[in-house]
């Protein structure tokens, strides 16, 4: 854990080229708002400078002479720059934000988008946690630096060029005054923002384990409870608690100390420039003007000098983000042959299977042809299968756990691309069908349920407005989901996440009805293996009666009832299909399936299959 923390604190460049350029590309859709913003840029950083040569003015030119009449003009001018720099730096700040939420909202767009076209093979790779940092915490940074970094540090840069320059039209001699403490500051900096960097990681990844830790233990809440660990789990997130504490102190004292020091080198210079400045004013080479405008500008002056330190730390860590952020949206789809021919227009990215998908219609055949596949070459998890179904068929996969039954389904799916073999529905090979399409035409009930936030509607027909309430409706009494919710049962009643208000049971039955509610041409599912009270029990197998009625259908099977009623049986062990065939012809040839039926299916061991069975 700790060394994928580690390398989501990883820090690197402050400054890509290449990087900043692809970032820079976002802003291309807003370029009146960049240009607006920059003119305001512009404008507010110029009337501070003329406040300031203003002052310099007033005192030397008005009040030294005692021309109040003019001075009153003065004041009136001053008035009226500072109520245009206010616009100035509302409008700034207005489309700069603006901007950044744009653009922020199309890189989380295009991320997620990404993230929804990934194969299986990527999620089995990449642990949800890490994607979902993905999506928030890498594209906050970059709001950062959208919202104050790139621009700014334009705007800082271009300002500190200005005051120079008057400084040193002013009087060059009170210039190096002032720059002679500038060795300090830069020390002083470089030491604080070192110093930080390390504090300021440590505690993200701190902040990062609590995150793990509240949720895992939290998730598991029973467990804990059931095992009394709550004292010692207490302990141990009073460790992790406390070092994020001691870390953010420390932090505090850096800063605690770092703003006084650079005060004080302000303050030192404060006082060369008055002893220096006085010197100047007496000898006659400066004004009194001049010497306020002088001090107004030097604490100016200083101020961008310290933002750049902490704009630098921004920086750094929008590059490391962007280049997760950029790594993900490169990775290449593993789907050999098909990925391209669904582009996701960037408006439109949130709806990943597009409304396009051409209509399709199975009879329902399927065809293995000499399948291998592995998840990692060369572990072979189905080795050379070759079987065929007839429409309309009912098949049961069986085999011990491990045997490869949901790899088998997977691969109709396409959601994980075989070595070598085909598969062919309706004769024609799978990989030729249109994925939309294809999926839109295959049902499958899962071995582990998935339930969303929402309510019950939206759980079966998960956000597909084609299917009507009419068919969510039929669809669950289809599969007796209003018999197991008894009074409960509404289309509208609330589920809620990971469906901890529904029992095992419910669930099964709300996976079927999903399933079902959009008519498939072949259902397959994976039987849970979790046993169930038996009117439950009786709702399952009516239900799976009725919805594989005229439709090809593949069930993973773990119920001898299922099995028995299967029009053939496909045996797998270790990968390989080793006898096919009806119940009765299976137990007559005496091998494998007799052996798992003695095991596992015969009805005096049904409680223990319940037991030994869980995959
Ligand atoms: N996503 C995966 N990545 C790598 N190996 C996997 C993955 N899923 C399953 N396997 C392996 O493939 C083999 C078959 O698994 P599976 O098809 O789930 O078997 P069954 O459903 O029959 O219990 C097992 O050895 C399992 O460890
Ligand atoms: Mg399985």
């Amino acid at each position: 854990m700790s060394e994928f923390h580690l390398q989501e604190e990883a820090l690197g460049k402050a400054y890509d080229s290449k990087q900043m350029r692809r970032l820079l590309k976002y802003l291309r859709p807003y370029k009146s708002l960049v240009v607006i913003s920059a003119s305001a840029l512009f404008f507010g950083s110029g009337t501070q400078i003329a406040l300031i040569a203003l002052v310099q003015i007033a005192l030397d030119d008005y009040v030294m002479v005692g021309d109040l009449g003019g001075l009153t003009m003065i004041a009136g001018i001053y008035l009226a720059i500072t109520i245009a720099r206010f616009g100035a730096e509302y409008l700034q700040f207005y489309t700069t934000a603006k901007m950044g939420q744009e653009t922020l909202h199309d890189i989380r767009m295009e991320v997620f988008a990404k993230l929804q076209r990934m194969d299986s093979k990527y999620f089995d790779k990449n642990p949800v946690g890490r994607l979902v940092t993905r999506v928030t915490n890498d594209v906050n940074t970059l709001n950062e630096l959208f919202s104050s970094g790139v621009i700014n540090v334009i705007g800082d840069i271009i300002m500190l060029v200005a005051f120079v320059s008057m400084m040193l039209y002013y009087d060059w001699l009170l210039s190096l005054a002032v720059f002679a403490v500038l060795p300090f500051l830069v020390v002083t900096t470089l030491i604080f923002r070192n110093k930080v960097r390390t504090v300021f990681r440590d505690l993200r990844v701190t902040i990062a384990q609590i995150n793990a830790f509240v949720n895992e233990h939290l998730s598991g809440i029973a467990v804990v409870k059931l095992f009394a660990r709550e004292k010692a789990i207490k302990e141990k997130f009073d460790t992790l608690n406390r070092r994020a504490m001691d870390q953010n102190l420390k932090q505090v004292f850096y800063y605690a100390v770092f703003f006084p020091v650079v005060e004080l080198i302000g303050a030192v210079s404060l006082a060369a420039l008055i002893v220096v400045g006085g010197m100047q004013i007496t000898a006659g080479l400066l004004t009194f003007g001049e010497l306020t405008a002088f001090i107004l500008l030097v604490e100016r002056f200083f101020r961008p000098i310290r933002d750049l330190s902490e704009k630098y730390n921004i920086m750094q860590a929008s590059m490391a983000s962007s280049e997760r952020i950029f790594q993900l949206l490169d990775a290449k789809l593993d789907r050999a042959g098909l990925t391209p021919t669904v582009t996701i227009p960037r408006s439109a990215a949130s709806s990943a299977s597009p409304s396009t998908t051409p209509a399709l219609s199975l009879k329902g055949e399927v065809e293995f042809k000499n399948v291998s596949f592995a998840y990692n070459e060369p572990e072979y998890v189905l080795k050379n299968i070759s079987f065929k179904a007839n429409p309309g068929e009912n098949i049961a996969i069986v085999g011990a756990t491990g045997a490869g039954k949901t790899s088998l389904i997977s691969l109709l799916f396409r959601f994980y691309d075989f070595q070598s073999g085909q598969i062919l529905i309706d004769n024609r090979d799978i990989r030729e069908y249109d994925i939309f399409s294809l999926r839109s035409r295959i049902a499958l009930a899962p071995q582990d349920v998935q339930i969303f936030s929402g309510n019950l509607a939206y759980n079966i027909r998960l956000g597909d407005n084609s299917i009507s309430d009419e068919q969510v409706l039929a669809a669950a009494k289809d599969v007796g989901l209003d018999q197991a919710l008894g009074d409960d049962f509404d289309l509208g009643m609330e589920i809620q996440e990971r469906g901890a208000t529904l029992s095992t049971g419910q669930k099964q039955l709300l996976s079927f009805a999903r399933a079902l509610a959009f008519d498939p041409d072949i259902l397959t599912l994976d039987e849970a293996t979790s046993s169930v009270d038996t009117a439950t029990e009786r709702l399952i197998q009516n239900a799976l009666e009725r919805i594989m009625k005229g439709r090809t259908s593949f069930v993973v099977a773990h119920r001898l009832s299922t099995i028995e009623k299967a029009d053939r049986i496909l045996v797998f062990h270790q990968g390989e299909l080793r006898e096919t065939g009806t119940h009765e012809e299976l137990l007559a040839i005496g091998g494998v399936y007799q052996k798992l039926y003695r095991l596992q299916y015969q009805p005096r061991n049904i409680e223990r299959s319940a037991r030994s069975a869980v995959v």
